[in-house]
C-alpha cells in the first residue's frame, strides 16, 4: 500500500465530498476501491493517482464517486413502506391535489432507479387511466453517473427484482434475453438527473428542491456521520410542502432528529396524519422508519467472526457487488470459489443459499441454509430464512421449527443489537418478525 499520507488526503476529500463518512475507519476497502480506478487510469503509483485528483480531474472524480458508492437497491423495497404508500399516503396526496393534478416526489440516492419506478408502478395503479390527466414531476437524483444510467435504461436483472411475484415482473416488464425491461409507461414517468444530496446543507441549495409531496431519502444518509445525516434529514423537512411525507430507511431511523420531527409508523397512519393539519414545522411531518423489519433478503457485508473471516469478507463484498450490478451468476461462480477454499464458512453457504433463491433453486437454497445452520447453529439470520423459504414451500411444520428456534435464540441476546447479515436489522426487530409469523400460522410461541 502507498504511503498513508496520500490515502488519508484520498479518504479526507471522498468524505467531504460524498458525505461518506462510512470510509472514516475503512482504509482497505477505499484503497482497493481506488486502486481500482488508478489501474483504470494506467497508472502504477497509488501517489500519483491521488495527485491526479488533487488537481481538480472531475471527470475522474465522477469515476471514483461511481466506485465508492454503494447502490443496492431493489423493486419494492421495504414492502411496508410501500403497503403505507399505496394504502393511505399516496391516495391521500392525491386527494389533496384533486385540483392542481400535480405531484411533486422525490426520490434521493435513487441508485438504479427500482425505487422512483416502483413509485411510479404504484401511482399508474391508483391513479388508473387518469393518469394522463396529471403531471407528475417523479425525480430521480443519484451522486452517481453510472447507475443514473442504468436508471434511464431501465434494464434490470433479476437480482433487482429479486421479491417480484412472476405475474408481476411479466406485467411490469419486458423479458430480453436474461433481462427484464421496465415497460415504457412507467419509464417515461420519472427523469434521472446527478444530485449531490451535500449541496442541501449549502448556503444556496438548489430552489427546485422545494414543494415535493413525498421525498424517498431511503439507505443514504447510513454512510454519513450522524450529526451530518440528522442536518440532512432537517432539512429535507423544509424540501417538503406543508402536508408533504418523508420516508428514511430504517437503518436512518435511529437517528435522533429535532422535536419538529413527527415520527409515523405505517401501522399508525391514521392518528399520525392528523399531525399534518398542525401549523408548518420546518421539519418533516411524516417520517417513516418501516414499522416492520424487512427481512433480511438482500446480502450484507459479513461479520469478522472467525480467522477465517477477513478473507471471507473480501469474497462477499465482490459478490455483493456482482450481485448488486445485476452480474447474479458470476456472484454465484465466484461465491462456489471461495466456498471451494473456504468450505466451512456459514456465511457463504448462507449467500449460496440467497444465491440460489434468485435462481429460482429453492432445493439447493435449503441444502445451502442447513450447511449454513450446521456450521453455526446460532445463525439467527440463517434459521429465519430457512422459515421463510418453509412457508413459501408450504412446509408449515418446519417454518414453525426454524421460526421457533429464532425466537429462542433471540430472547438470549442484546435487542438492541444489530443481527450479523441482517442489514441493520435488530435481535429485537427480528424476533418480533417472527413472532408474528409465527402468530400468522396460528402457533404463537
Ligand atoms: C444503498 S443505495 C439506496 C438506493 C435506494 N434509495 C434504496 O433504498 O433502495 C444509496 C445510493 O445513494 C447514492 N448516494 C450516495 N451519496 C450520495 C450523495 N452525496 N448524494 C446523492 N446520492 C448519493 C449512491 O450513489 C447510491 O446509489
Amino acid at each position: 500500500m502507498s504511503a498513508p499520507g496520500a490515502l488519508e488526503r484520498l479518504k479526507r476529500e471522498v468524505v467531504a465530498r460524498t458525505g461518506h463518512h462510512y470510509y472514516v475507519d475503512k482504509d482497505k476497502l477505499l484503497y482497493e476501491r481506488s486502486r481500482e480506478r488508478m489501474l483504470a487510469r494506467g497508472l502504477t503509483s497509488f501517489d500519483a493517482y491521488v495527485s491526479l485528483l488533487e488537481q481538480g480531474d472531475s471527470e475522474e472524480w465522477r469515476r471514483l464517486e461511481d466506485a465508492v458508492t454503494i447502490g443496492e437497491t431493489y423493486f419494492f423495497r421495504y414492502p411496508d413502506h410501500f403497503s403505507a404508500l399505496r394504502e393511505s399516503v399516496l391516495p391521500r396526496l392525491i386527494a389533496a391535489r384533486q385540483n392542481v393534478k400535480s405531484l411533486r416526489i422525490w426520490s434521493i440516492g435513487c441508485s438504479n432507479g427500482a425505487e422512483p419506478y416502483s413509485i411510479a408502478i404504484v401511482l399508474r395503479e391508483l391513479l388508473g387511466v387518469e393518469v394522463d390527466n396529471w403531471r407528475i414531476a417523479l425525480i430521480g437524483g443519484d451522486i452517481s453517473e453510472k447507475v443514473l444510467s442504468a436508471a434511464r435504461a431501465g434494464r434490470y436483472g433479476a437480482w433487482a427484482l429479486r421479491t417480484m411475484p412472476a405475474d408481476d415482473r411479466a406485467r411490469y416488464f419486458d423479458r430480453d434475453d436474461q433481462s427484464w425491461v421496465l415497460k415504457r409507461e412507467y419509464r417515461s414517468m420519472a427523469r434521472f438527473e446527478r444530485q449531490n444530496i451535500l449541496r442541501l446543507l449549502s448556503p444556496t441549495p438548489p430552489l427546485e428542491w422545494s414543494g415535493f409531496d413525498l421525498i424517498l431519502c431511503r439507505n443514504v444518509l447510513i454512510y454519513f456521520s450522524p450529526q451530518q445525516a440528522v442536518e440532512i434529514v432537517e432539512a429535507l423537512g423544509r424540501c417538503l410542502a406543508p402536508d408533504g411525507a418523508l420516508f428514511l430507511g430504517h437503518a436512518e431511523a435511529t437517528l435522533t432528529f429535532s422535536t419538529h420531527v413527527h415520527a409515523a409508523t405505517s401501522t399508525a397512519l391514521p392518528t399520525e396524519f392528523a399531525q399534518v393539519a398542525a401549523p408548518p414545522v420546518i421539519a418533516p411531518r411524516n417520517y417513516f422508519p418501516p414499522s416492520v423489519p424487512p427481512l433480511p433478503l438482500a446480502l450484507a457485508p459479513m461479520q469478522k467472526s472467525s480467522n477465517d473471516a477477513v478473507v471471507a469478507t473480501d469474497g462477499v463484498d465482490r459478490i455483493q457487488q456482482l450481485a448488486d450490478a445485476g452480474a447474479y451468476e458470476d456472484a454465484e461462480r465466484l461465491c462456489a470459489e471461495c466456498l471451494r477454499q473456504q468450505p466451512t464458512s456459514a456465511q457463504l453457504h448462507y449467500y449460496d443459499a440467497i444465491l440460489h433463491q434468485v435462481s429460482d433453486d429453492p432445493v439447493s437454497a435449503e441444502a445451502a441454509l442447513r450447511r449454513a445452520i450446521y456450521l453455526d447453529r446460532a445463525f439467527v439470520v440463517a434459521h429465519h430464512r430457512l422459515g421463510m423459504l418453509m412457508l413459501a414451500l408450504g412446509r408449515q411444520a418446519e417454518a414453525r421449527r426454524s421460526l421457533q428456534t429464532v425466537l429462542r435464540l433471540a430472547e438470549a441476546l442484546d435487542q438492541q443489537s444489530n443481527l450479523p447479515e441482517g442489514r441493520g436489522v435488530s435481535v429485537g426487530e427480528l424476533g418480533d418478525a417472527a413472532r408474528l409469523q409465527l402468530a400468522a400460522l396460528g402457533a404463537v410461541a
